[in-house]
């Protein structure tokens, strides 16, 4: 778990008196920022560079690559050696980023070497993160979901939860409805895909539950989005993001992965597009949905695998069926014969 977290509107003002006590010697702190912010005075001033401490702006145009991360550990070790810690500021990808980055810094190989389950083996540099989205739950994942040559796959380990974030709900204010739709449904999936998986539990669902209201309360009951329903968004994904940490993901996730990895979709709209055609496993989280899609007037885009080969189809289903838990979550111990490949290629057909 996240060892340390501040909450409220403006906090993110306390950066510079939380991160100080993990300033060791003359070792910078690194901030990466999401290219968002790239022009943004208000912003960057706001960021707490002290003497040798650099900014990094993070490259976000497509979800991070496991060659991205080593380019970023490799300059940082080239350049200083050792680094006081890596505070990530942006969306999902930033700090996904940022975790790996932390990883990558005290321990051996290559990003992709520890994609997979409990791989990494030192603890990372001390590494805070700052969400200016909310609904991923990267902020408090065990995760850091990454694409690197042959799959698209977290390093989930007891070393990737951030050491603190700090979660100011003010940073979101301004992201464009549709993205903060598409990634306020990432959290949304979050809660049933947890709720009605085989690995549900008191501790999940009691996360899950009040994710899953927060989102219904700001994305179908309330008439307008204020500041409110920013502050709500956040905790939801906070929560979601809980929620999973003792639970699993489900099939949208599976095969919004597989969509992630040959095509580039990414995660927020990939599990929407996917989460549209998923009645027959989530009935009543899937009406909620189009209830959700429709009242904030938002276009789900369909048809995108029209006019893939078999090949690329295969490509998919490798990469989503790799993903064991998530399945085994989803359908139970029997997965395999209930997902077949046939049936998940006319899944991602439907697409
Ligand atoms: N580690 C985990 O547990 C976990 C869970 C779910 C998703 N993810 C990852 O999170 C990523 C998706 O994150 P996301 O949905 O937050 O999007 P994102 O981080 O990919 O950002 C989407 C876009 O929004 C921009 N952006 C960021 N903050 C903004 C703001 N305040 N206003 C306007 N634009 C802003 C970014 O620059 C980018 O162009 C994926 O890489 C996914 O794999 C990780
Ligand atoms: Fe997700």
């Amino acid at each position: 778990m996240v060892d340390y977290v501040v909450y409220g509107r403006g906090c993110f003002d306390q950066l510079d008196e939380i991160i100080a006590p993990h300033r060791k010697n003359e070792a910078p702190m690194i901030f990466l920022l999401d290219h968002f912010f790239e022009h943004n005075k208000v912003m960057k001033s706001r960021i707490p560079l002290r003497d040798n401490d650099m900014l990094i702006v993070a490259d976000v145009s497509h979800e991070p690559k496991t060659s991205y991360v080593d380019d970023i550990a490799e300059e940082l070790k080239t350049k200083y050696g050792f680094v006081s810690g890596i505070i990530g500021i942006g969306g999902g990808s930033t700090m996904d980023l940022a975790k790996a980055v932390s990883i990558m810094m005290t321990n051996p190989g290559n990003a992709q070497d520890y994609q997979g389950w409990d791989l990494v083996t030192h603890p990372a540099v001390y590494k805070a993160g700052v969400p200016t989205l909310s609904g991923t739950g990267a902020e408090v994942s065990r995760t850091t979901v990454l694409t690197g040559p042959t799959r698209k796959l977290g390093m989930n380990s007891d070393f990737t939860p951030f050491d603190q974030i700090v979660l100011d709900p003010a940073l979101t204010q301004n992201a464009p409805k549709n993205q903060r739709f598409y990634t306020g449904m990432d959290c949304f999936i979050h809660c049933v895909e947890s709720l009605e998986g085989t690995y549900i539990n008191e501790f999940s669902r009691s996360y899950g539950e009040k994710a899953q209201q927060l989102c219904e309360e700001v994305f179908l009951h309330k008439s307008d989005w204020t500041d409110e329903s920013d502050e709500q968004l956040m905790m939801a994904s906070y929560a979601g993001g809980m929620s999973i940490a003792y639970s699993q993901v489900g099939v949208a996730h599976a095969v919004s992965y597989g969509l992630g990895y040959l095509l580039g979709t990414k995660h927020g709209i990939g599990n929407c597009i996917v989460f549209n055609h998923l009645e027959e496993f989530y009935p009543t989280g899937v009406a909620t949905f189009h209830k959700m899609v429709e009242k904030n007037n938002i276009h789900i885009p369909v048809g995108i695998t029209g006019g893939l080969t078999d090949d690329q189809f295969d490509t998919m289903i490798n990469v989503s069926l790799g993903m064991a838990p998530l399945w085994e979550n989803a359908l139970g111990k029997d997965w395999q014969s209930i997902m077949t490949r046939e049936r998940l290629r006319a899944l991602y057909k439907r697409l």
